[in-house]
């Protein structure tokens, strides 16, 4: 980026205009005279500070009245504006008026937390309600966060029907939009579609952030981007509740996206001197297509997003004893279990549900967080002395929102549930949430939870999930506020982890909800890392693995290698193509290791070492894809270390075919003029893994220019009269450049 400021006041075909730059990004904001925010353009950046450069056209007549605004890029389309799109913000103000007009009171640009900030304050000149617009740009990222805030600075009550964290409009063309999508033990499914005049939205009702879908979306030119080309814009929300991206054609094939909180069932009673905040969006632009949107987003969560603690530590390599155990959380076969990581080079050791309250199966204790005195007779000190004496970390599985009727906690406090006082709750899993709008609620959970850690030496905390929230009533409060508990719920969970947080600095925390129902900017502000799914199975999860790690940094990707049969598929994956896996992120191992023979033991010795030597890279590096699982089998994907000395190659071949030829990958984001050795991670090969690179096919050394133009063969070839078609194959490559 040139010397030019990051935000500059300018104009733009003679209307008030302010100038966003990124590195690479530029957004241009102007305003009409009627009030409404438009966005001029959002897209790569030009070294010029004029905003008429970025709209060169003809002058036209003015218009002499309200013109209609469909078809208009806006920055915050609002129920008042002369228009019909999808609004961000929708109200209805004491005297029975449903429309907002917004008329700028004042912008101010300031730098906020080291970033420079832009701040439009508008006015409804009727009704007092105060709408500030932030956006805040992030340079080096190609990012901008943007967030709403409505202050009533009237004096009667104002009742919110709907405001978002902002819009994107983009010009009018043919798009294509990816989203993330599934389902319980099929989350992440990275998926695109054309966008058709009318509407695609992609949402959660569901109270949590959900399996369903995720708040994550990008935008490009249809067939114009792939993984590595194209311009792509993308956004995701900071919210772990209720969330909507709405995708509108307009009637010009303009582009209007507006995202946030969802409307449905959301009311807010605003009054007089209150204010709301919206989460915030994160919204850039990339011209390297997904990949490149991937990569500045990770880097913006890295820098921006999770918690200082631990952002630049390495994630230790875990062991979870789920699978293995699932309720019968015990001691001493714990401590079995434990032995055995260890000897494996596991750094964390974690038990799951099942040590707490009356907790023998997935029908009781939920609410009761001590620990349960038949299970664990000296406490849980004695299997945690065993776990550091080991040298490992001790970890443990906790679910704070949830409550089986049968506890304790719900014997005393049965109405501290959502619910509707005449409606029977529905349940799943035999459990039902607890209303952490309530504040007695949330200082009991968070009670027990601190002394939990306080008394026992817990370095970490799995924070589990399970169930969408049904029959969401909250019926102690006024009736006027009673829809905010969807929203004042969510902020209730980060007050309550914020506070934990607070005072135990050091816990590393896993998010999880049923496998990976919550993975979003807001919960990862406040936890480590995410569990990415309950199915474990290695073709499945590398689809899995491959949708999140568009939008999810590498360090956050907890997966587990399981066992086989895998309990959730049946299938049987080679034990050496599990780990290859489950390296792509941070490394766990979930499968019952007391039935592993000494041979598999020995291999996840050797895996677990491997990984720790390639895990600076994988965790700190930059991602790319090299093949698409979706698509490409074989399949690859390689990260990149900051100073680009250093790259690890993965690759996988679930099912081989008699004759197939040897794909190449083209590596990137080397330096094109070092030389690069390939370098051997483990001591001695798997014994289920296949030697990939054909003896005097693939060199051993070259220079990252060749790489990334010739590429590496990822597989041998398949001999036409070869009947081993060469299933399950993996690899992991690992090369460094020794100069200096
Ligand atoms: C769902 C999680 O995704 C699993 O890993 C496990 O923790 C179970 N809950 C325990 O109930």
């Amino acid at each position: 980026m040139s010397d030019l400021p990051a935000i500059a006041r300018t104009s733009c075909e003679g209307r008030t205009a302010w100038l966003l730059r990124t590195r690479r990004a530029a957004m241009l904001l102007s305003l009409r005279e009627d009030g409404a925010l438009i966005l001029d353009h959002w897209g790569a950046g030009g070294a010029s500070e004029r905003g008429d450069d970025y709209l060169p056209r003809p002058p036209r007549n003015r218009p002499s009245h309200r013109a209609f605004l469909d078809g208009v890029p806006l920055a915050f389309p609002v129920h008042g504006d002369p228009s019909f799109k999808e609004p961000c913000l929708a109200v209805m103000f004491a005297d029975g008026t449903r429309t907002v007009r917004l008329a700028l009171r004042d912008d101010e640009i300031v730098e906020r937390d080291g970033h420079p900030t832009l701040t439009l304050t508008f006015e409804d000149p009727v009704q007092q309600l105060v709408v500030s617009l932030r956006f805040e740009v992030f340079v080096e990222h190609d990012v901008v966060r943007r967030s709403v805030r409505l202050e009533n600075a009237g004096a009667a009550p104002v009742r919110v029907e709907r405001v978002l964290s902002g819009a994107i409009g983009l010009p009018p063309d043919r798009y294509e939009a990816w989203t993330l999508h599934g389902q319980w033990g099929a989350e992440y499914h990275l998926t695109s579609r054309p966008l058709a005049p009318g509407k695609f939205v992609t949402e959660s009702r569901r109270g949590f952030t959900s399996q369903e879908a995720n708040p994550w979306f990008a935008i490009s030119p249809a067939g114009e981007s792939t993984e590595e080309h194209g311009r792509v814009w993308f956004g995701a929300l900071a919210w772990s509740g209720n969330w909507t991206i709405v995708c509108e054609v307009e009637r010009n094939d303009a582009l209007n996206v507006v995202v946030g909180v969802n409307p449905f069932d959301f009311d807010w009673h605003l009054a007089p001197g209150e204010s709301f905040e919206t989460p915030a969006l994160v919204c850039g632009f990339s011209d390297e297509g997904l990949g490149g949107a991937a990569r500045l987003l990770h880097r913006f969560e890295v820098d921006a997003v999770l918690p200082a603690r631990h952002r630049e530590t390495l994630r230790p390599v875990l062991y979870n004893s789920w699978e293995a155990t699932h309720f019968d959380v015990r001691v001493l076969p714990q401590v079995e279990l434990a032995r055995r990581a260890a000897a494996m080079g596991v750094e964390l050791f974690v038990i799951d549900d099942g040590w707490f309250g009356a907790r023998d199966s997935d029908t009781a204790g939920l609410g009761d967080w001590v620990v349960n005195p038949r299970k664990f007779p000296n406490g849980l000190g004695e299997l945690i002395d065993a776990v550091n004496g080991l040298g490992m970390q001790f970890g443990i599985w906790v679910e704070p929102e949830m409550v089986n009727p049968d506890s304790d906690l719900y014997r005393a406090h049965p109405d501290w549930i959502f619910h509707f006082p005449n409606r029977e709750p529905t349940f799943v899993r035999n459990q039902l949430v607890l209303n952490f709008a309530r504040e007695d609620v949330r200082a009991n959970i968070l009670e027990q939870l601190r002394r939990l850690l306080r008394e026992h030496r817990i370095d970490f905390v799995k924070w589990d999930h399970n169930r969408p929230y049904t029959e969401a009533g909250w019926p102690s409060a006024a009736l006027e506020r009673q829809r905010e508990v969807w929203v004042r719920h969510v902020w209730g969970v980060y007050d309550v982890i914020g506070k934990l947080r607070r005072e135990f600095p050091d816990l590393l925390i896993e998010s999880c909800a049923g496998g990976g129902g919550r993975a979003d900017l807001g919960i990862l502000a406040l936890t480590d890392q995410i569990w990415t799914s309950d199915n474990t199975e290695a073709a499945d999860r590398l689809l899995i693995q491959y949708g999140y790690s568009h939008a999810y940094a590498a360090r956050t990707m907890v997966n587990w290698v399981t066992d086989v049969p895998n309990q959730q598929t049946g299938r049987e994956a080679p034990l050496g193509f599990r780990f290859d896996v489950a390296m792509q992120g941070v490394l766990g191992i979930g499968g019952n290791i007391l039935e592993w023979s000494a041979d598999d033991l020995e291999l996840a010795r050797l895996n677990v070492a491997a990984y720790k030597r390639i895990r600076p890279i994988v965790q700190q590096g930059e991602q790319f894809w090299l093949a698409d699982p979706g698509r490409e089998d074989p399949c690859a994907v390689q990260y990149v270390s900051p100073d680009r000395r250093s790259t690890v190659v993965m690759a996988y071949q679930v099912r081989g075919r008699v004759g197939r030829g040897a794909r190449r990958a083209r590596l990137r984001g080397l330096d094109p003029a070092r030389r690069y050795r390939r370098v051997d991670t483990t001591t001695s090969p798997a014994p289920d893994t296949t030697a990939v690179v054909a003896p005097g096919t693939a060199p051993v050394e070259s220079t990252g220019a060749v790489l990334m133009a010739a590429g590496l063969p990822l597989f041998a070839e398949q001999p036409p009269d070869d009947r081993h078609t060469g299933d399950w194959l993996s690899d992991i490559q690992l090369w460094e450049s020794p100069d200096p």
